[in-house]
C-alpha cells in the first residue's frame, strides 16, 4: 500500500539513475513528494512509470543542472516550499591529466560543481521558506571519496568533488542562520551505471574503481541513501557543514598489495 503523504517536499537531481533514483524511491516510500530532476528525458520517463504507484507525489522534471536557465525553470516547477534538496546529478570522465580533453574537463566541472552550485542557489529561497526553528531545511550534496583521497586518471572528477565539499562548508556557515543545514556524502565505489561504465576500457582509459572495501563488498545505492536519510532526519538537526565518508573503511588505512 502506498504510504500517505507527509506533506514534505524534496528536489532530487540525477533522479533517473543510481543513487538519485534510489533516493527518490526511499523518500517516496517515506511519504515525501519528490521532484526528480534529470537531463535524460527517456530514462526519467521510465523512472516515472516505475513510480506510478506514488501517483502525483513523484514529479519528473527534465533539467540540465549545468544550465542556469534550465535550473531556474525547473525550480519554478517545484514551487515556493522545499524541505530538502539532494544533489546527485554528476558525471565521471577519466584520463591521465596530460591527456584529458578540455571538453571532458569542462563537462565534469560544469556538471558536478557548477550544477551543484546553481541548484543549491536556486533552491535557497524555497528552503528558507520551508525551514522552521524545530525543523530546519536540508541540503545533501554528493561529494565523493575522491575529494578526500584522489586517484590517478580521475583528476578532474576529484577536483570537482573537493570543490563540492568546500562549497558545502561555506554554504553551511552562510545558511545556518536562516535554518538551512548543508552536508555532503563521500561514497567510495557504489554499484551504479556510472561505475559499471568503467568496465569498458574505451571509457575507463585506465581508471580503476576503488573496488571492494575492508567491509568486503562495494556499496549499493541504499548504503548511501541510509546515511542521506539520517541527514534528513531530526537526529541530524545539529549536523551541518560536514562531508561524511560512506566507504566501508576504504580510506581508513592503506592496505598494501599482497596483505593478508
Ligand atoms: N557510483 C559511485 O561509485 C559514486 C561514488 C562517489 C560519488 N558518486 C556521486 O554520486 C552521484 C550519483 O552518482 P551515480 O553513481 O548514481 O551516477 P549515475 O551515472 O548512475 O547517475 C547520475 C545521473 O545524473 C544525471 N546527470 C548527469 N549530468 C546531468 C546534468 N547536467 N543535468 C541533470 N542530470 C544530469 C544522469 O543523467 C544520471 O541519471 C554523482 O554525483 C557521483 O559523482 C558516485
Amino acid at each position: 500500500m502506498t504510504p500517505a503523504g507527509t506533506g514534505k517536499i524534496a528536489v532530487i537531481t540525477g533522479a533517473a539513475s543510481g543513487i538519485g533514483h534510489a533516493a527518490c524511491r526511499r523518500l517516496l516510500e517515506s511519504g515525501w513528494t519528490v521532484f526528480g530532476f534529470d537531463m535524460a528525458r527517456d530514462r526519467l520517463e521510465a523512472v516515472g512509470d516505475g513510480f506510478a504507484v506514488f501517483q502525483t507525489r513523484f514529479q519528473p522534471v527534465v533539467c540540465n543542472v549545468a544550465d542556469a536557465a534550465s535550473v531556474d525553470a525547473a525550480f519554478a516547477r517545484a514551487g515556493e516550499t522545499i524541505n530538502a534538496l539532494v544533489c546527485c546529478a554528476g558525471v565521471l570522465r577519466t584520463a591521465l591529466l596530460e591527456n584529458m580533453a578540455l571538453e571532458d574537463f569542462d563537462l565534469v566541472l560544469n556538471t558536478n560543481l557548477r550544477g551543484t552550485f546553481l541548484c543549491a542557489k536556486a533552491a535557497l529561497p524555497a528552503l528558507r521558506h520551508a525551514a522552521t526553528e524545530s525543523d530546519p531545511a536540508r541540503v545533501v550534496l554528493l561529494s565523493s571519496l575522491a575529494a578526500l583521497r584522489p586517484k590517478i586518471v580521475s583528476g578532474a572528477y576529484a577536483a570537482s568533488k573537493a570543490a563540492v565539499s568546500q562549497l558545502c562548508r561555506v554554504m553551511a556557515a552562510e545558511w545556518a542562520p536562516s535554518g538551512v543545514l548543508v552536508n555532503a556524502l563521500a561514497p567510495g565505489t557504489v554499484d551504479t551505471p556510472m561505475v559499471r561504465a568503467m568496465a569498458d576500457p574505451a571509457q575507463s582509459k585506465g581508471y580503476r574503481p576503488s573496488g571492494v572495501s575492508p567491509v568486503g563488498r562495494i556499496a549499493q545505492p541504499d548504503d548511501v541513501v541510509d546515511v542521506m536519510m539520517f541527514l534528513l532526519s531530526d537526529a541530524a538537526r545539529y549536523v551541518t557543514g560536514t562531508t561524511i565518508p560512506v566507504d566501508g573503511g576504504t580510506q581508513a588505512a592503506f592496505i598494501p598489495p599482497g596483505s593478508p
